[in-house]
């Protein structure tokens, strides 16, 4: 009994330690982005229950194409995504990398358990909540699927899987989260995926493919304003983890987007010259000065056989959706 007691209180005491780590780490980050010559804001600070609601509405919008265009290759090209996976029957970890509400990789997965294939899924996100919501989710819809999710930051939450399995790995990385990188950061994240794992793993990479400029910014420019709430949500978490006290209504959303590098970017524009407290730190903002939020890096075909060149992957095949504005490519690890 006192034993168990004891049990408790450690447990109890380790949550409270991380999640004073995470509020020192949120803190430290944002004041680090918000104190440089150009303003900025990490993008995975995005996800808390409120971002992970905001951003099931931003994929569910007309604007938004990106979700449909993936949700077609996923719906129907099930066979050919799936098929490579299967090799000889030998079991393998089937990992995703900020897998979000897994609305997508669903017909993935159960593709993959009508064949009895054998796996186990893991899905990776920082998003506490958007992970409880996936693994209800798909206990219900798949019941016979094995499911191990893990929490956390992507190579983190990675590096606890490949200490835990030696099996072979599968690694899904979707939504053309790879464009929320900047070119050496891409670079730098795929260099280190691929060191993480051994020869001849796979991973299957979803990327926006460059297409008409306003269909691209009409997406991060949504008419129902998902994107811009999504946005300034980040201010508001701010506001309610960090004591800060940013005024949403002083701060708009304005995206762009440059055909010739393909980067789509969305800033918060500062509307008046304005001071926030945060911590011990006061920041000050001149007026229409920005805030860089995310980037979303569309990309050519070239743009994907050079980063798969330089960072350790062979390609091995492509998948399109119906209009080829959106391609999901296998890589093999060299
Ligand atoms: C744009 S959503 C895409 C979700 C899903 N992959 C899809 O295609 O629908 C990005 C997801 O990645 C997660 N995420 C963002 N940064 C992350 C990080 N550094 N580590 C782990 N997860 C992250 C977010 O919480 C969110 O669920």
């Amino acid at each position: 009994m006192f034993a168990h007691k004891t049990r408790m209180m450690k447990s109890q005491i380790n949550d409270i330690d991380q999640e004073t780590e995470n509020h020192d780490t949120f803190l430290n980050d944002v004041i680090n982005g918000l104190t440089q010559s150009e303003k900025t804001l990490p993008s995975k600070y995005f996800y808390n229950a409120v971002g992970d609601v905001l951003f099931q509405k931003i994929m569910h919008c007309d604007d938004y194409y990106l979700t449909r265009s993936e949700m077609d290759i996923f719906k129907n090209k099930t066979e050919q995504l799936a098929e490579p996976f299967l090799q000889n029957s030998e079991p393998f970890e089937l990992i995703e990398l900020g897998a979000g509400d897994g609305s997508k990789t669903k017909h993935l997965l159960q593709y993959l358990t009508d064949k009895n294939a054998p796996f186990t899924y893991s899905p990776i996100d920082i998003s506490e909540h958007i992970l409880s919501v996936l693994e209800d989710r798909l206990s219900q819809d798949i019941p016979e699927l094995k499911i191990k999710p893990e929490n956390g930051d992507y190579f983190d939450a990675l590096k606890r899987i490949c200490d835990r399995s030696n099996q072979r790995k599968v690694v899904l990385f979707l939504g053309s989260n790879i464009g929320n990188m900047v070119y050496e950061d891409a670079i730098a994240f795929c260099s280190k995926l691929s060191s993480m794992l051994s020869p001849k793993d796979l991973v299957l990479i979803g990327f926006d493919l460059k297409k008409d400029p306003q269909t691209i910014l009409q997406a991060y420019n949504d008419s129902t304003g998902y994107t811009a709430q999504f946005n300034l949500n980040l201010l508001q978490r701010m506001n309610d983890e960090l004591h800060a006290d940013f005024e949403l209504n002083q701060f708009v959303h304005y995206p762009t987007y440059n055909p010739q590098t393909g980067a789509c970017k969305s800033f918060l524009i500062s509307q008046q010259d304005q001071t926030v407290q945060l911590g011990d730190e006061e920041i000050s903002f001149k007026k229409y000065e920005p805030i860089f939020m995310e980037v979303s890096r569309k990309f050519s075909l070239a743009d994907i056989r050079n980063l798969a060149e330089k960072t350790g992957f062979e390609p091995i095949s492509h998948n399109y959706d119906s209009k080829q504005w959106f391609t999901d490519v296998l890589w093999q690890v060299k």
